[in-house]
């Protein structure tokens, strides 16, 4: 499929096309008329860049032809920090050790184990929400969104409740370096985080008792276990996975039932909330893209990609395909059966935190529309300018105040 002259020379890495939220409009061209898009990228190397989702899909699972270790999931290996540093994270491993990790983690993630923290991701929003809602105004981002998943991670991994700000700080200048022009930008703050999560990992295993850290311990999966510094990856990448995205999908998600008048609704009738949570997923897929590295020659979309070649899977572009959802740019949280790519393409890294993300945005959703009812804009939203996270910087608001 030969590129139409107006796509040749566009690039939808480019962060000009990101100010204000997803490129829909261009993801929706790419999607018709050049689903396989090749781009030179800014180290002159060409990666492709893959719109659709039955791409998406089929990249996702093909994990054989299709790597994560080899070189990252950004586009530069080293964005964030060195590869080589990165690729004892889970995500960053290819099956068959990805596997041994992943189980031994669901052993731990389990479903039910999710549901029995309803209680607390209740306790905690209430609290973030007990503190605001006498003022009549405040910043979703800053106020709602940053603190609810920082303490349900910080609860789950047995951190003080005090060292949540110097969590934010770190997650912070993380996300800044995911979309900073010098790549390993994050590496001393990797560095501060990862030596802070050994000493409460040590912590925690002098102390003994239940915790996260010795159930992770105690875990065992065909007679493998993790070792100690296998604990710490897996909570680097907690507080990296598990933040970001779900603080961006509660502020972007507030801001679409704000735009297309849904709030009410939702306020009318609690019970749409899981629907509701399923529909903003979709709309704000937020994590944008991950790459994967071409591990041979291979076919996408009818393109040849070369051995070593990046491919962009962007999961924003495919949680909009009109294959998978009819009427695609309709936001509506009455749809019955959404279907979305904003936990990725099905693959064998399916996000392992989805149950623990849908129940903190479900509860944030019920308690958010009940206790803010006339819940309204006021002033313009701010967009952070990345191509790899859908992310607002602040989300201004007004509403009746609740008396005391
Ligand atoms: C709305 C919130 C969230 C979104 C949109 C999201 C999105 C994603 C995506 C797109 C992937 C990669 C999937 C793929 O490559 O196919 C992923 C992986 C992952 N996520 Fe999430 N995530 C969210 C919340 C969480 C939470 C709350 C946690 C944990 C506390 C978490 C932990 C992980 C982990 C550990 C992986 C790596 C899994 C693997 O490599 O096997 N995520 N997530």
């Amino acid at each position: 499929m030969a590129t139409p002259d107006d796509l040749t020379a566009v690039d939808v890495m480019d962060r000009a096309h990101h100010v204000a939220g997803p490129p829909h409009a261009l993801f929706s061209r790419l999607r018709s008329a050049c689903p396989a898009h090749a781009v030179t990228g800014p180290d002159g190397e060409r990666f492709w860049s893959l719109t659709r989702d039955e791409d998406v899909v089929a990249v996702s699972r093909d994990t054989e032809t299709f790597s994560n270790h080899r070189g990252g999931i950004f586009l530069h290996p080293d964005q964030v920090a060195p590869l080589d540093f990165l690729r004892q994270v889970l995500l960053f491993k290819d099956p068959p050790e990805h596997r041994k990790y992943r189980k031994i983690l669901a052993s731990v993630f389990t479903p039910k184990a999710i549901a029995g923290m309803e209680d607390s991701v209740r306790a905690t929003v209430t609290d973030v929400v007990d503190q605001v809602v006498g003022a009549g105004r405040c910043d979703v981002v800053r106020d709602i969104a940053v603190p609810v998943p920082l303490r349900v991670l910080a609860g789950i991994m047995g951190l003080p409740a005090e060292d949540v700000d110097r969590l934010y700080d770190w997650t912070h200048q993380i996300e800044r370096a995911q979309q900073s022009d010098e790549p390993a930008g994050a590496t001393q703050v990797f560095g501060e985080m990862v030596g802070y999560l050994h000493q409460q990992i040590e912590r925690q295993m002098a102390e003994g008792g239940d915790s996260l850290v010795t159930r992770l311990k105690a875990a065992e999966v065909d007679g493998e276990s993790l070792a100690p510094e296998e604990i710490l990856t897996f909570f680097g990448l907690l507080v990296f996975a598990g933040n970001d995205t779900t603080r961006n999908t509660a502020a972007t998600g507030t801001l679409a039932l704000l735009q297309h008048a849904q709030w009410g609704a939702l306020h009318d009738d609690p019970s749409l909330a899981p629907r509701a949570v399923e529909e903003v997923l979709r709309w704000t897929s937020v994590v944008k893209y991950f790459a994967r590295t071409a591990t041979q020659d291979t076919e996408v979309a009818g393109q040849r990609i070369a051995e070593g070649e990046k491919v962009v899977t962007w999961f924003t572009s495919a949680s909009r395909d009109g294959d998978l959802n009819k009427d695609p740019d309709r936001f509506d949280i009455t749809r019955e059966k959404v279907q979305h790519r904003a936990f990725g393409g099905g693959g064998p890294h399916l996000c392992l935190g989805n149950q623990l993300a849908r129940l903190e945005l479900r509860v944030l959703f019920e308690e958010l529309p009940r206790r803010m009812p006339d819940l309204a804009l006021d002033g313009e939203p701010e967009y952070l300018a990345s191509n790899w996270a859908h992310a607002l910087t602040a989300l201004p608001v007004r509403f009746a105040p609740e008396r005391a």
